[in-house]
């Protein structure tokens, strides 16, 4: 860590601390100073509100926040993301998933563009009964070829689908076991979601979905598979066809997929009009992130927040609650988001990391997390920082009530933990201060979505910027991957715990 940002992350902790009612008491523009409205394109034209107001942000923690993001070189990073240079030093690639939405380096967003009019191709061309009649689409992929498509088409998809779309990730048959008993296979697309086109999971589910669809009288399976790829060739080595192999760049990581041909079941799903605003709400957040500076940078100030809880007030978690059925896989997501890309223990430069890094990102969704988990939030004795995720605008068509009584909840779950209440006794003592963000949609339309995921990924790079370590590697996920082998391969040596499991599962 350079003498800079050791100093600058000293005069943070230095800061002095108070709470959010004297925080608000002390500032009658609290409000206004840490709210902010974010305009989206689209048919609905709506805005996103960020309001932080209710964290512990204020001017001199800003200020020094911003003295961190100078002294880390935040800004020359955020030009190098959108600039195509090498940000995944270890594996020495650039990331360019903003370039998937026509942000940044004009060559990579032009390049990106065919690929996208290639998707477009196909998606019309299964819309208009070119491969017969598709009524499903089982979308097989793990991790960041599934979790993206699969939150996309659930929160875009509430008043009916085009295609019929289910996400297969699990190796359990079960999952696929369920698709199945959900398709009709003379009237199924398999599309096979793999960045590498070698994931186990992934690769025995599609085969093993080409065999129900031969056992169920499809004469010729593969020609009913697209292949959704950064490793083309290997798709078409192992059968489908080169004109349904869908390619997206190898710097377009896992996780930040869902712009590429990893979304073409939100495509088919919702339209390639419908995709296309999706990705022009997050190439709104794209044009926000690269201009805006300090605390008015929307995913920076959030990044700020974050990191004082994780790094000065010892949180060791944060929760993320959706106050919409729509977003409800939403919290899954950003545990994959947050925690693979920033769940690091060596900076960039491969030096053990100063302090905590990414906080476990956990969550649910409202009003029923409030009767399951909200018990610890306002009285347990960790302090968790929590963002509310809502939409004025209802999901559903019944009596309005539901909806008011939806928001109302939110907003008095945000309110409560901060004005805390004395009680009468001990156990009904509340002891408030407990810091939450509100992001309040006009709507959960496709610009929306596209707006809040890129707030997201913004905000995971704007965390990883200031702590100095690379998010954009995983290599965390490999040691279990290689044993799994060895054990299958057999013939290994293991731990006493492990070799008792394998027996008693009659896999010794
Ligand atoms: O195991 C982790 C991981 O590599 C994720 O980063 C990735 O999203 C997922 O596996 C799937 O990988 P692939 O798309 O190559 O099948």
């Amino acid at each position: 860590m350079s003498e800079a940002v050791s100093a600058a992350w000293e005069a943070i902790a230095a800061v002095p601390r108070r709470t959010l009612g004297e925080l608000f008491h002390a500032d009658e523009g609290r409000v206004a100073r840490f709210s902010d409205s974010l305009a989206l394109p689209g048919d609905g034209g709506g805005t996103i509100r960020f309001d932080w107001s209710k964290t512990h942000l204020d001017d001199p923690l800003c200020a020094r926040f911003e003295a961190l993001a100078e002294a880390a070189g935040f800004a020359a990073m955020r030009e190098k993301l959108f600039e195509a240079e090498i940000v995944n030093p270890t594996e020495g690639r650039a990331a360019t998933h903003a370039a998937m939405r026509g942000s940044g380096n004009a060559a990579k967003a032009e390049e990106a563009e065919a690929l996208l009019r290639r998707m477009a191709m196909l998606v019309e061309a299964v819309h208009e009964g070119a491969l017969g009649e598709v009524r499903h689409l089982i979308h097989i992929g793990i991790g960041g070829s599934a979790l993206g498509p699969a939150l996309a088409v659930d929160a875009l998809t509430r008043d009916g689908a085009r295609v019929d779309v289910h996400v297969v990730s699990n190796i359990d048959g079960l999952a696929l076991e369920s698709a199945f008993a959900a398709c009709d296979p003379a009237k199924t697309l398999v599309a096979v979601a793999s960045k590498t086109f070698t994931t186990i999971e992934t690769m025995t589910n599609a085969a093993t979905a080409l065999a129900w669809l031969a056992d169920n009288g499809v004469s010729d399976p593969t020609g009913r598979v697209v292949a959704l790829t950064a490793s083309p060739e290997k798709a078409v080595e192992w059968g489908v066809d080169e004109t349904r192999v869908l390619p997206f760049p190898e710097t377009v990581g896992g996780r930040y997929s869902l712009w590429s041909s990893i979304g073409f079941p939100v495509a088919l799903a919702i339209g390639m009009d419908g995709f296309r605003q999706m990705l022009a709400g997050a190439q709104a957040v794209d044009t926000h992130f690269l201009k805006a500076e300090g605390r008015d940078n929307l995913p920076l100030r959030a990044a700020f927040a974050d990191l004082y809880y994780t790094r000065i007030r010892g949180c060791q978690t944060r929760a993320v609650f959706a106050y919409d059925e729509r977003l409800s896989l939403l919290p899954d997501y950003l545990q994959q988001l947050e925690m693979e890309s920033n769940g690091k223990r060596v900076t960039a430069e491969q030096e053990p990391v100063s302090g905590p890094t990414a906080p476990i990102t956990w969550g649910g969704v409202g009003t029923d997390a409030q009767h399951a988990v909200f018990q610890l939030l306002h009285q347990g004795t960790h302090l968790v920082p929590v963002d509310f995720i809502a939409s004025i605008a209802p999901g559903d068509a019944l009596d309005p009530a539901h909806h008011r009584i939806l928001l109302t909840n939110c907003f008095a779950q945000a309110a409560a933990l901060m004005a805390g209440d004395k009680g009468t006794d001990p156990a009904r003592h509340f002891p408030g201060d407990r810091p939450s963000a509100t992001i309040l949609c006009d709507d959960i339309d496709p610009a929306t979505f596209g707006a809040l995921i890129a707030f997201h990924e913004h905000r995971t790079f704007a965390n990883a910027v200031l702590m100095g370590i690379n998010p954009f590697d995983q290599f965390g996920v490999e040691l279990g991957k290689r044993m799994a082998k060895e054990i299958d391969a057999g013939g290994g040596e293991f731990d006493p715990s492990t070799q008792a499991l394998l027996d008693a599962a009659g896999l010794g």
